[in-house]
């Protein structure tokens, strides 16, 4: 399998690959070091290599070959034992059928649920056993996958550890989240903290700061204070504050001008269509030579098997030969796979297995709306509304431009579900992204240029591009990508970016060639910063934390925090970098679990801000995976860290499935949406199987374990090169997966991996908007100024309209960032400080504070959303400065 996946290179000296890392251990019985050293879903094998685990496939195994009936599922049948009460069954659980006069239904679905539809019956979509004939008479369609999950109740655990135990192992729990209102208070405090963590102090109500205690122990009066749904601690006046009014920042008031403005509605897009050669990947295997000790040390931090067999010795980033090769001292380097050193014997800290979350009570929906013309890798919401859908060079699209070149770039019309195609100039394969103040949408670094397929696009490896669009006006619709020739410092394949206060664009990591990342020549960990108007600096600064995690160093998470300094994350290692000073100025605990960036990337988004938390708040990862291939096992758990906390730990969490590639998505109510990804494999071409489907819903104001819920799920599989992100109305676009070389349609029926390229574009609504919650929006929303400025005294005006008998509303300033394989670039939300709510009021008129400063709110484009009650009307879109 492995062979037929990374042999296809036509010409891998002359074109650039998708990188793959080497994922076979080159021993694990070496002797030094204690028990198989072999990757978590990995076994020691003959010769002392470490070969993927098969018997932990099988359960997943169906799924991948379900164009035919598998040989893991007829064994199955053959083996089938009585049935359970959970409505569980098939392989993973001991072959149990399924009771057809049980409540679920008598088939066992290809993911081991029991039901009775078509999904769950017929064989050709993974029945597993009591596959009735009726039901299987639908020819399979990819349309038609379903979970197949029993209807009812609390969804059972879907584990890719499913010999484990699923409940989840509570390690290294944060005193600082549980929500529960406290009854052991004391007396106030003079400092405006408060709640469990200050030994239950009380809130002055006539303090300076308020009296509720929000679920991050701050005093003051505003919702996220007082809500006991918000996590309030103490003093919580229940339904909301009547005035939303902040704690202690002078309302003196602005020089802004109290004029509504609306926006000129947005000109229809043109949706042009018409009606594949290969990109080379590696076709490299590590030898599998057992490592010789040889006793030599490193002169440059690499080590083991593929270096001469040296060793690491006190080289300064420490002492462990990770199994890729470098020395280090986190989890990564002497945890699995450690080659030599003071190698840890067993896993640091195990990291939760999957938990079940039950049905939130109303569930979201999936809708397909149109059609992307472009395979989606990377999408961002631009400032006129539309969303910039972007590409590598492909031997074909949807769409054509008009010199007769497929486009790899569109703008899309949420309202009308349309795009016009962009042209752009070089290689946009795998770059990274952010926002200039004014609004631009960048897109930094990619690959090299594919001249067999297309001649009129170039090398985009050190690519800068650019594209404007306005708040306010439509005139920029429509144009182009520009790349008037400036570029990156270096070429950067898979790097991040981040826009800094001063709107200067932090960027940092990425390949230089995009060849093999476990040999450092090829490997960029460094970081350059573009200035204001988006040009480099031109110097590349080697970053610690980078260098040091190679090769998983690339799409490293970035959060800015409100003094500035910057939280990131790679690999299983975080650390708190001081960007004048270019340098590490705290390190936190290596998260428990897998590895949680490329190529097992999860997802990692940082909380909401607002005054309740002092402006510093939570930051959550979820998902990732072992290694790089199909067989690797996904992690289904989640750490939540407080970077800026006097002593952050990892609380963790877990969803009820592993997931790979999955990504969260802030909501305006100030949940989190988890979607896209699968429960086996990794990013790379043709690496990933088991789509999970579900919809997850995090609340972050809830208790420990009591987190997530599911809210619906999609039938399309949206794997490598798919994207999520929230929309002007409240809805978030689920597009893209793209898991192959070169585009792979239906009609080519794709046998050697039934994952195509998605064009279809849907539409998942939230619970907030299903049903007749519609009619619950708040309305006629005008905002005083679309250029709102940070600073504590900026105000402005939001004029709305509520539902009758609102009780509570929350203004939520939105960036999504730029949104590429389940990374979200500087994605970002907070709740303004505001006053002037009147409580059961249909007109309303809000006087809202701006963000603190240009650190909580990096310049550039937002949506401003007024939620009332927990349901968003249209957002608008501003820019802030
Ligand atoms: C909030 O943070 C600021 C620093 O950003 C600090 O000066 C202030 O004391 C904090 N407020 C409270 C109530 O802790
Ligand atoms: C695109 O490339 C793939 C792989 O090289 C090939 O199978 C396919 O036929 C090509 N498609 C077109 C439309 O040329
Ligand atoms: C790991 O090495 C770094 C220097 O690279 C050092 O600052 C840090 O304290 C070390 N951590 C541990 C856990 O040894
Ligand atoms: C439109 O936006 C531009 C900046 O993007 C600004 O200069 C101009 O004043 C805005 N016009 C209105 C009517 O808001
Ligand atoms: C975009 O580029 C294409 C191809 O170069 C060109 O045909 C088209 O006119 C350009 N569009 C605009 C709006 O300039
Ligand atoms: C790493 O890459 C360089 C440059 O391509 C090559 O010379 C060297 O042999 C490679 N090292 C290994 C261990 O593959
Ligand atoms: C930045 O810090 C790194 C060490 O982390 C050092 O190698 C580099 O020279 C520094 N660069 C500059 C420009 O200060
Ligand atoms: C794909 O498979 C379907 C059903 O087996 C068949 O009708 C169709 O002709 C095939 N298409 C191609 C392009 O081979
Ligand atoms: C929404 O629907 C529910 C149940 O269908 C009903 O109880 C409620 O009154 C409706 N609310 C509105 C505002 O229509």
């Amino acid at each position: 399998m492995k062979a037929a996946i990374f042999s296809l290179g036509l010409c891998a000296a002359t074109a650039h690959a998708n990188i793959v890392f080497h994922w076979v251990q080159p021993t694990c019985d070496f002797s030094s070091v204690g028990p198989s050293r072999c990757l978590e879903g990995q076994v020691c094998a003959e010769g002392d290599v470490c070969v993927p685990d098969l018997s932990a496939r099988d359960s997943h195994y169906a799924s991948f070959s379900r164009h035919a009936a598998s040989e893991a599922s007829i064994e199955e049948r053959a083996a089938g034992t009585a049935p359970r009460t959970d409505g569980r069954c098939g392989q993973a659980f001991g072959g149990a059928t399924c009771d057809p006069q049980g409540p679920y239904g008598g088939c066992c679905s290809q993911y081991g649920y029991c039901g009775n539809t078509n999904a769950h019956c017929s064989v050709a979509n993974g029945c597993q056993n009591g596959c009735s004939a009726a039901a299987s008479s639908a020819a399979p369609s990819k349309a038609a996958t379903s979970s197949a999950k029993p209807a009812t109740s609390a969804k059972p655990v879907t584990s890719a550890k499913s010999s484990t135990s699923s409940a989840p192992v509570k390690v290294a729990s944060s005193a600082s989240s549980a929500a529960a209102p406290s009854g052991t208070s004391t007396a106030p405090r003079s400092d405006g903290r408060c709640g469990k963590d200050f030994g239950g102090a009380t809130c002055d109500p006539k303090g300076a700061y308020g009296g509720c205690c929000s679920q991050y122990g701050y005093c003051g009066t505003t919702s996220d204070h007082c809500l006991v749904s918000s996590g309030c601690q103490n003093g919580c006046t229940g339904a909301a504050s009547s005035s939303g009014s902040s704690p202690s920042s002078s309302k003196s008031g602005s020089a802004t001008t109290k004029s509504p403005v609306s926006k000129p509605v947005s000109s229809p897009g043109s949706s042009v269509t018409s009606s594949s050669t290969q990109e080379p990947v590696l076709g490299t295997s590590r030898s599998s030579a057992a490592p010789t000790a040889t006793g030599k040390v490193t002169t440059d931090g690499s080590c083991g098997a593929s270096y001469g067999g040296t060793i690491c010795g006190d080289w300064a980033a420490g002492s462990c030969c990770s199994m890729y090769g470098y020395c280090g001292n986190t989890s990564s380097h002497c945890g699995s796979g450690c080659q030599s050193g003071p190698c840890l014997s067993a896993p640091v800290v195990a990291a939760p297995g999957a938990s079940p979350a039950p049905p939130a009570p109303i569930l979201g929906s999936f809708d397909v709306v149109g059609d992307s013309g472009v395979p989606v890798m990377h999408a961002g919401l631009l400032p006129n509304g539309k969303v910039a859908f972007l590409d590598k060079v492909e031997n074909y699209t949807q769409v054509k431009l008009s010199d007769g070149q497929y486009a790899y770039a569109a703008e899309y019309d949420t309202e009308l579900n349309t795009y016009v195609p962009l042209s752009y100039k070089t290689n946009s394969f795998c770059a990274g992204g952010a926002y200039l103040a004014d609004g631009t949408f960048l897109a930094l670094g990619g690959n090299g240029p594919l001249d067999f397929i297309d001649p009129t696009v170039g090398d985009g490896f050190d690519g800068i591009r650019y594209l404007k669009r306005s708040v306010n006006n439509t005139d920029l619709d429509g144009q182009n990508w520009s790349e008037p020739g400036n570029k990156l410092a270096s070429k950067r394949w898979y790097p991040s970016a981040q826009t800094l206060a001063d709107g200067s664009v932090f960027v940092a990591s990425g390949s230089l060639n995009g060849l093999d990342p476990s040999n450092m020549t090829n490997n960029n960990p460094t970081w350059e910063l573009l200035n204001a108007q988006g040009i480099s600096d031109g110097i590349n600064r080697p970053m610690e934390i980078l260098v040091k995690n190679q090769p998983y160093y690339m799409y490293p998470f970035m959060h800015l925090m409100k003094d500035g300094s910057l939280y990131v994350f790679v690999s299983k290692s975080s650390e708190l970098f001081d960007i004048a000073g270019n340098k590490s100025i705290k390190t936190y605990p290596d998260m428990p679990g897998e590895y949680r960036t490329y190529p097992n990337t999860g997802g990692s988004v940082m909380l909401p801000l607002s005054s309740s938390n002092n402006w510093t708040s939570d930051v959550i990862i979820c998902g990732g995976g072992a290694y790089q291939d199909i067989t690797s096992p996904t992690d289904p758990s989640c750490g939540r860290i407080s970077p800026m906390s006097a002593n952050p730990t990892w609380e963790m969490d877990s969803m009820p499935e592993g997931r790979g590639m999955v990504e969260g998505t802030l909501l305006p109510d100030g949940t989190v949406l988890w979607l896209n990804g699968c429960n086996k494999g990794a990013q790379g071409f043709g690496l990933g199987q088991n789509p999970t489907f579900d919809a997850l819903l995090y609340d972050p104001a809830q208790p420990l374990g009591k987190r997530f819920t599911t809210a619906g799920a999609t039938t399309i599989p949206r794997l490598y090169h798919s994207v999520a992100l929230l929309l002007l109305d409240g809805t978030v676009m689920v597009t893209g997966s793209n898991p192959v070389e070169q585009p792979v349609i239906s009609a080519n029926n794709n046998t050697a991996f039934p994952y195509d390229t998605e064009f279809r574009v849907e539409i998942y609504t939230p619970p907030y908007l299903m049903g007749n919650a519609t009619a619950l929006r708040p309305r006629k929303i005008t905002l005083s100024t679309l250029e709102i400025k940070a600073g504590a005294s900026s105000t402005f005006y939001v004029n709305f309209n509520a539902p009758p008998g609102a009780k509570n509303v929350k203004i939520a300033l939105y960036h999504g960032g730029f949104v590429t394989h389940s990374v979200h670039m500087g994605a970002r939300m907070m709740f303004l400080d505001f006053t002037g709510w009147n409580a059961g009021a249909t007109a309303q008129e809000l006087t809202v504070s701006g963000p603190p400063s240009l650190n909580v709110a990096p310049p550039g484009p937002y949506v401003v959303y007024v939620v009332v009650d927990g349901v968003p009307g249209i957002g608008e879109t501003v820019l802030v400065s």
